[in-house]
């Protein structure tokens, strides 16, 4: 089978707890209002929002034999993605968040990395990866075995085998930044990245040395995510600053990793630069509007209606 995009990198469950405005003491008990479960994590969002829109994905990688693996499985699965090569570890744990939302929206996150953690470029599989248009690793800062020299390689393989290759990064806790993409930046045709980690990664402050900086490593295409001030896309002919949707916002989150999924749709599907990013910018101005990032693209068609109306 060959699939438009495989994904490989961060896939969790997010438990977002609220409103939380003080925790009980140990050993006390304290209702909550709202528990939801979610599914998050920059590989798993963005192959789900790829399928949303009517394209063919596939996460690989893994995850623990429990049950919030079983919930990623089964939201992948509803929405259309592959996950048959997916291993279950008996022995691990799948990562999941737990996010604690007070009632003024500020959120504090605990996160266990869980199976994207432990997971290295060795258990890819390199010809299955070959036969996709486009492979996409997010997470650079949760995916410590992804990092380095190793995910270079697999990058350098794929794109030689005609391969679309990309990124998203995701912020980095250890503090590490630029030695984790190192390895991959120069073999990577697309890089995503939302300013804030941006700058942090690259150590520049300004949206255009930022991608001038990626794209000096030969990447073709850059997507710069600004949140509501919308994202730069960027190629060797053409610089757009698009602006963001006027929404009504509800919740932010993997609205990053949602719209690089659009950006992405685009361009395998040959859309030029100036189009997937304005794909990529209606996804993540639809995503904003409901909780998690997974949960709002409904088609390629409503999406584009949407697109279509303007900023
Ligand atoms: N407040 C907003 N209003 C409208 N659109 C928004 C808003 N915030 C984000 N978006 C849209 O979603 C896109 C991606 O969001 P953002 O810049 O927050 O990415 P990110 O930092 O990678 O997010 P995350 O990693 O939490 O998913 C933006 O480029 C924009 O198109
Ligand atoms: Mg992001």
């Amino acid at each position: 089978m060959q699939f438009e995009l495989i994904t490989v990198g961060c896939a969790c469950a997010d438990v977002i707890a609220r409103p939380v405005d003080q925790y009980p003491e140990p050993g006390h008990l304290q209702l909550l209002p709202e528990l939801e479960i979610h599914l998050g994590g920059l590989a798993a969002v963005t192959a789900t929002v790829f399928a949303q829109l009517g394209g063919k994905s596939a996460l690989i990688g893994k995850l623990g034999a429990d049950g919030f693996g079983d919930y990623i499985v089964g939201v992948l699965g509803h929405a259309g993605v592959d996950t048959a090569h997916v291993r279950r570890e008996k022995s691990e744990h799948t990562s999941a968040t737990i996010v604690l939302v007070t009632s003024q929206g500020e959120r504090t996150f605990l996160h266990h990395l869980g199976t994207n953690g432990t997971t290295v470029p060795g258990e890819i599989d390199m010809a299955l990866a070959k036969q996709a248009k486009a492979f996409h690793w997010g997470g650079p800062g949760v995916t410590p075995g992804l990092t380095g020299e190793g995910m270079g390689k697999v990058f350098q393989e794929l794109r030689e085998a005609g391969v679309m290759t990309s990124m998203d990064t995701c912020f980095d806790g250890s503090g590490t930044w630029f030695p984790l993409i190192e390895g991959a930046l120069p073999h990577l045709d697309v890089v995503m990245s939302s300013l804030h980690e941006a700058r942090y990664y690259t150590g520049k402050q300004e949206p255009r040395d930022i991608v001038r900086f990626f794209r000096s490593f030969g990447a073709r295409s850059v997507m710069l995510k600004l949140g509501g001030d919308g994202m730069i896309v960027e190629d060797a002919e053409e610089s757009h600053h698009l602006k963001a949707h006027k929404v009504n916002v509800v919740d932010t989150t993997g609205a990053g990793d949602a719209s690089c999924a659009g950006f992405l749709y685009g361009l395998v599907n040959g859309w030029g630069l100036h189009r997937s990013g304005q794909l990529a910018n209606a996804v993540g101005g639809l995503t904003v509007q409901h909780m998690g990032g997974a949960e709002a693209i409904t088609s390629l068609e409503d999406t584009i209606a949407f697109m279509e109306r303007g900023a």
